[in-house]
């Protein structure tokens, strides 16, 4: 990477450096092409984001990050999130919590998006109830393989649970529309959507998961109905004004060797519906943002969503580490400077964003470190995991 000293203590110099072009998307303006990714951080008690939680993003907002993607936020739906201390998007006081959030991130300069979440068949594996029934296209958690689960909680989701009703499927949609609602009025530049990880959305895209045979299943184009409607309720409700990110992956938490798609026209048939109902970014998770999706080109895959939808796409994974997120609490993760495969993707437009999770927990200014040019920071899980700092 240049040595580009004099930018270094301001966002407004003009720069050719691919990571630090301005983008828009509908009304959304970044000051730079770095993206704070979505990281659950279980420190908002009762679902509150306190002053604590304001003071993180905020931070990352002052060290000149261009677009901070908040943690998983519960919507309003009694099988969303199991965990009290992830945050929620609809009880009052957490939307005052949120409110002095999004101040403080726009006072600093930066913009902010909530990811709305609802775990689907993951319901258990942070703690919730078994009392309630978790969300399940087809009563299914998903074939089990590369897990960083314990053996214990997969054997517990093995068996088949209720599939989702027409209710069920109705209430989930609204509790999505009302989150989005919520959040516009706390003031966030945008909305996010996880749809990706084997989470509720993501099941219904994955062929594992969703077996059914009513209009929510079926083939791919079928089987991106369901998030389809999430996405088209909320854009009705948002208007067209603000954007719309949609997270999708290959990987599971079920299974990490498992994929969405085996072939570019099936990642097409899936993607295509989401665009056309709304979603204006797509935010392709994937361990390394440069590995190949499919065999026989090194199109990364948020490279292949760009190309199949023509929609801007972000990538992330892996950014300046040498370890994968499925490995970190074992691995020492190594800094591994990528910069320069990172830049020409950007460069050549494979894809428009770069979001990085774990460098933004390891460095809050780590905008400056890669303005500067200067050695990248290293991650380390127990220092940088333990405490919201
Ligand atoms: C502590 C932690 C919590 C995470 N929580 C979420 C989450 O709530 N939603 C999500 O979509 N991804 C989540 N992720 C995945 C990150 O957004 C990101 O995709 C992943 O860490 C890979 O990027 P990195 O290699 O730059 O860390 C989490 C990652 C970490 C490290």
């Amino acid at each position: 990477m240049t040595e580009n000293r004099d930018c270094a203590e301001t966002d407004v110099c003009p720069s050719t450096d691919p990571l630090f072009r301005e983008f828009s998307v509908r009304s959304l303006h970044l000051r730079n092409r770095i993206v704070m990714s979505p990281m659950t951080r279980t420190h908002s008690p009762g679902g509150v984001p306190g002053d604590k939680v304001a003071r993180y993003y905020r931070r990352r907002a002052e060290g000149g990050t261009g677009l901070i993607i908040t943690e998983g936020v519960a919507i309003d739906h009694p099988a969303s999130v199991d965990h009290a201390r992830v945050p929620n998007m609809f009880a009052s006081t957490a939307l005052d919590g949120w409110r002095s959030v999004v101040d403080g991130v726009h006072e600093a300069g930066g913009r902010i998006i909530p990811q709305l979440w609802h775990v689907g068949p993951l319901w258990g594996a942070m703690g919730g109830s078994p009392a309630i029934t978790p969300m399940r296209p087809s009563g299914l958690w998903g074939t089990p393989g590369i897990t960083t689960y314990s053996d214990e909680y997969v054997k517990a989701s093995e068996p088949v649970t209720r599939a989702m009703t027409t209710a069920d499927i109705k209430s989930v949609i609204s509790a999505f529309r009302a989150a989005a609602r919520s959040a516009v009025n706390a003031g966030f530049d945008g909305i996010a959507l996880h749809g990706g990880h084997g989470y509720l959305l993501d099941a219904f895209l994955w062929a594992d998961t969703n077996r059914r045979t009513d209009e929510w299943g079926g083939d791919a184009e079928r089987r991106a109905a369901f998030p389809a409607a999430v996405v088209r309720a909320i854009r009705e409700e948002i208007g067209e004004d603000l954007p719309i990110f949609f997270r999708f992956s290959q990987h599971k938490q079920q299974d990490f060797g498992a994929r969405l798609a085996d072939t570019p026209e099936e990642l097409r048939a899936l993607l295509r519906p989401l665009v056309a109902a709304g979603v204006d970014v797509l935010d392709a998770s994937a361990r390394r943002f440069q590995a190949p999706a499919f065999e026989g080109s090194d199109l990364s895959l948020a490279g292949w969503a760009k190309q199949l939808t023509g929609a801007p796409a972000m990538a992330v994974g892996s950014v300046g580490i040498g370890s994968a997120i499925k490995d970190r609490r074992s691995s020492g993760n190594p800094v591994l400077d990528n910069r320069e495969e990172l830049l020409r993707r950007l460069d050549t437009e494979e894809f428009d964003l770069i979001a990085i999770g774990r460098l933004h927990l390891a460095d809050p200014d780590l905008v400056q470190t890669l303005r500067a040019g200067r050695p990248l920071p290293h991650y380390d899980y127990v220092l940088h995991e333990s405490d919201l700092v």
